[in-house]
């Protein structure tokens, strides 16, 4: 380093803890040697946020929060704003390419047993997260005010309103009117560009501050703090992040780039499914469309939502629609309480979990298919079977998880 440079350095870190802040996250923060294709979708679950963060603001720049211009002004962003349909576009896909990234990040949690022991907060941090992502998602579908934008935000509103007692006062609140109309756009807008943004840049602080707490997990599930160099105290398993892992990172964004770009270049609507037909004709407060399907990564919870069909007990089809629907990303967030394994990795657990590992995939698959389509007495019953496959998943967990014949873990990282 130059000796300019070096005072400068000096001359911050009396006043502000850079150099020890880089040591611990980034140059003396030691990862485990063995991380695989899995570990790439946390650094670039974070580009997307970048991306999401600096296109919206272009977006905020041109868009009309107002029912009777907001569909023209994203048409106006698209034709007459200088390369305002590749901030559009950039902003589109980096929306259904977040859902990719982090439903391919917490997978690979699943897999490795990330959310066991010592890292049951980070998987809650996480959760909130995903929580948090659903509802920008949500909200900034409504703004272009296309008949899916109204009739998508309909369904779900509808839907908040059909839960007892607080149903109706609390979606009074969200919209900030009685029904779906320029006051609530207004809100919507609010939502999207303000306080959501606020809280997800905060939670991924957050998160990123519990993971280098406990550090990394990795492809054998065990823990490299607990084999360190007894001269170094330096676990033996362990590379320092940067420069190792800066560079794996920097080759997946390259990657990654080339992917979004070819979208971005040469199928930006993904053949409806990033960007749905039906939202390129202004919204129509008085003609429902034939067909309201959500966006591909609603569309696992919007089976769900359907499949419910008969009252039981007390609760009618619709709230156990509701249920079913809230308690499948709910569930998400009991996984380090559910696994009663003796490993982590999916590397030495044993048939069943491999099994139920599988089955729920293909369930998410089979209802994220189905949401799409319209209903019929034979989807529903598919969307039925599966959303009992989904669940189960989850709720045998303790049981299956606990009698599995599982391999022993090595005691140090394989590769
Ligand atoms: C905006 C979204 C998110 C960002 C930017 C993000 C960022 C990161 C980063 C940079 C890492 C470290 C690198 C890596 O392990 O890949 C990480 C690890 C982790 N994240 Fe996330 N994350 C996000 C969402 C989530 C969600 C939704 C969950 C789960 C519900 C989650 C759970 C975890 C866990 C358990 C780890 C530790 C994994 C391990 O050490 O094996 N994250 N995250």
């Amino acid at each position: 380093m130059g000796k300019r440079l070096t005072s400068i350095v000096e001359w911050v870190d009396q006043r502000f803890p850079l150099t020890s802040n880089w040591k611990a996250h980034l140059t003396e923060y030691y990862a485990p040697k063995n991380f695989n294709f899995w570990y790439y979708f946390g650094s670039l679950a974070m580009l997307v946020l970048v991306n999401q963060l600096l296109t919206g603001i272009f977006l905020t720049m041109y868009y009309k929060p107002d029912a009777s211009m907001a569909f023209a002004s994203v048409e106006y962003i698209m034709r007459d704003v200088d390369f305002g349909w590749l901030i559009r576009y950039m902003h589109s896909t980096g929306a259904s390419m977040f859902f990719v990234v982090v439903y391919l990040h917490m997978f690979r949690g699943m897999l490795y047993g990330s959310y066991r022991k010592p890292r049951e907060l980070l998987w809650l941090i996480g959760s909130g997260i995903f929580f948090v992502l659903m509802m920008l998602a949500f909200t900034g579908y409504i703004l272009p005010w296309g008949q899916m934008s109204y009739w998508g935000a309909m369904v779900i509103i509808n839907m908040i309103m059909a839960v007892p007692v607080i149903g109706e006062p609390l979606a009074t609140l969200i919209l900030g009117d009685y029904t779906l109309s320029d006051a609530a756009l207004n809100r919507f807008f609010a939502y999207h560009v303000v306080t959501l943004p606020v809280l997800l840049v905060a939670l991924v602080i957050v998160h990123v501050i519990a993971l280098h707490e406990v550090g990394s997990n990795n492809p054998d599930g065990i823990e490299i703090k607990t084999n360190r160099d007894p001269k170094t105290n330096i676990p033996v398993d362990g590379i320092p992040f940067h420069p190792y892992y800066t560079v794996k990172d920097i080759f997946g964004v390259v990657v990654f780039l080339i992917l979004f770009c070819g979208i971005i270049f040469f199928a930006p609507e993904m053949g409806g499914y990033f960007l749905e037909y039906n939202n390129f004709v202004p919204a129509n407060t008085l003609q429902t469309p034939d067909h309201i399907a959500p966006v591909w990564y609603f569309t696992p919870y919007y089976s769900m939502l359907r499949a419910a069909t008969v009252n039981f007990l007390w609760i009618d089809a619709k709230l156990w629609g509701i249920i079913l629907m809230g308690g499948s990303v709910a569930i998400i967030c009991l996984l380090p309480w559910l696994d009663r394994s003796p490993v982590k990795s999916i590397r030495y657990k044993g048939p069943y979990f491999k099994t139920a590992l599988t089955l729920f995939v293909i369930s998410v698959f089979v209802l994220g298919w189905l949401g799409t389509k319209t209903p019929t007495p034979l989807y529903t019953l598919l969307a039925q079977i599966f959303t009992v496959v989904y669940f189960a998943f989850f709720i045998l967990m303790p049981w299956y998880s606990k009698i599995d014949k599982c391999k022993p873990e090595p005691k140090r990282v394989t590769g």
